[in-house]
Parts: structure tokens; C-alpha cells; sequence
């Protein structure tokens, strides 16, 4: 199976009610589909969509969610600061470059594995190029999981991680030292498909 094979819709009541129950295998982001989904949505917090199987429509084979997000680099070290500006011109006159959050992204367990997660990347990227897009956005980022699968995840889909150390992002989050570090901020640069 590929995304060929599926259609992407808007997840609104209309689909949650008429599709099956979405496991992605994970107990928060499973919660947050079938919970909190369609109120994010509706206060204008994050748009999530579905792709569904074509040839099984109430098949939710992988979801996720966008929102508008920004990488301010006035309060960046010069690690990150220079990782996330050496490609842009007249770097001076911005502190802060446009991006589109992947705030949850989920395939169905049944298919995982299968290469929809990369493929499901593949599109967002090239949605957030579309000459038709109405603002600018220059960067995808992601809040990963601090384990070492949705970081090897993100990592095959050429995503970088915005601190080269924990540590680096604890001191930028003003966190302990010794607090544990949930999400890794990783970054994607989208002039590279231009
Ligand atoms: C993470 C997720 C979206 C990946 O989707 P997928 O369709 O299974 O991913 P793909 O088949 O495209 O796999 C791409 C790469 O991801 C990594 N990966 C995916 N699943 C993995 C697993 N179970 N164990 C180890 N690595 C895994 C591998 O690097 C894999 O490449 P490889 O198959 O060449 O080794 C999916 O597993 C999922 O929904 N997980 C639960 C929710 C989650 O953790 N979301 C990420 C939020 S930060």
C-alpha cells in the first residue's frame, strides 16, 4: 500500500464519527484523535487531516496535525543560530523565520513500517512549497519524541535536531539541569526541494 491509495480529508466530526476507531499505537496521540482533535481545529490551535484507503474509505490510515510555528533565532546560541540561518541571505534583518508545526503525526498500526510515514513527510514538505501556499514558510519543525525511534524517524527524513545537546536545549528552554528532556526540537529546511 501507498498514499496513491488513499484520499487526504480534513478530520471533522463528520469523518471521525464515520470512520473506525485511528490506533496509531500510541496511547497520547490515540487519545488526542479521538479527543482533542476537532476542538483544536475548531479554536483555530492546529488542523488536523486523514488520509483514508480509497478502497476502504472508513480507514483512517495516517493523520496528522499542523499548526503555524516560527524558529526565533534571537535568543539562539550561535550553534543553532548559525545551523538555522547559513542558508538564508540578508540574514541581519530576521529573527525569526516562518514554519509549519507537525504537532502529531500518526499511521495506523497496521500498516507501520510499510514506508507511509516517510510518505506522509513527503507530502507535508511539498504542501508547505505549493506556489499556491498564502504565507511564507521556510522551515517544517517537529517536536520529536526524546527516544530513539521518531528521532531516527525524523532523522531518515532529513530532519536535523535544532541543539546539538540535550543539555544545549535544556539551557534554551531555561529546564534543570537534571529535568528530563521529553522532545528533541528537530528542524527541516524546505529550500533544499525548491
Ligand atoms: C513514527 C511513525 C509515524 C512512523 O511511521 P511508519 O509508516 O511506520 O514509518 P516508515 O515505515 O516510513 O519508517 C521510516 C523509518 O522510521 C523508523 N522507524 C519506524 N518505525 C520504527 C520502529 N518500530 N522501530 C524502529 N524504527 C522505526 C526507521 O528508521 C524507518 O526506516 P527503515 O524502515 O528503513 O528502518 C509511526 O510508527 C507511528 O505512528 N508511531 C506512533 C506515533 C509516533 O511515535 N509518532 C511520532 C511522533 S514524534
Amino acid at each position: 500500500m501507498n498514499l496513491e491509495e488513499c484520499t487526504l480529508f480534513p478530520y471533522d466530526s463528520e469523518m471521525h464519527e464515520s470512520c473506525y476507531p485511528f490506533d496509531c499505537a500510541h496511547k497520547d496521540l490515540n487519545e488526542f484523535f479521538e479527543k482533542d482533535a476537532i476542538n483544536y481545529s475548531a479554536e483555530l490551535l492546529g488542523k488536523t487531516y486523514c488520509f483514508t484507503l480509497d478502497k476502504d474509505p472508513q480507514l483512517i490510515v495516517a493523520a496528522f496535525t499542523v499548526s503555524n510555528d516560527s524558529i526565533k533565532t534571537t535568543h539562539l546560541t550561535s550553534g543553532p543560530k548559525t545551523r538555522v540561518t547559513k542558508n538564508i541571505p540578508r540574514v541581519k534583518t530576521m529573527r525569526s523565520y516562518p514554519a509549519v508545526l507537525i504537532g502529531r503525526l500518526g499511521v495506523n498500526k497496521q500498516i507501520s513500517r510499510k514506508g507511509i510515514g516517510c510518505e506522509v513527510m513527503d507530502f507535508i514538505k511539498a504542501w508547505f512549497i505549493d506556489g499556491k501556499n498564502k504565507t511564507g514558510c521556510r522551515y517544517v519543525v517537529v517536536d520529536a519524541y526524546n527516544e530513539k525511534m521518531p528521532i531516527d524517524f525524523y532523522t531518515k527524513n532529513g530532519f536535523e535536531l535544532l541543539f546539538s545537546t540535550e543539555q544545549q536545549e535544556r539551557e534554551y528552554l531555561k529546564l534543570p539541569t537534571d529535568y528530563p528532556l521529553k522532545t528533541r526540537l528537530m528542524y527541516f529546511d524546505l529550500i533544499i526541494l525548491r
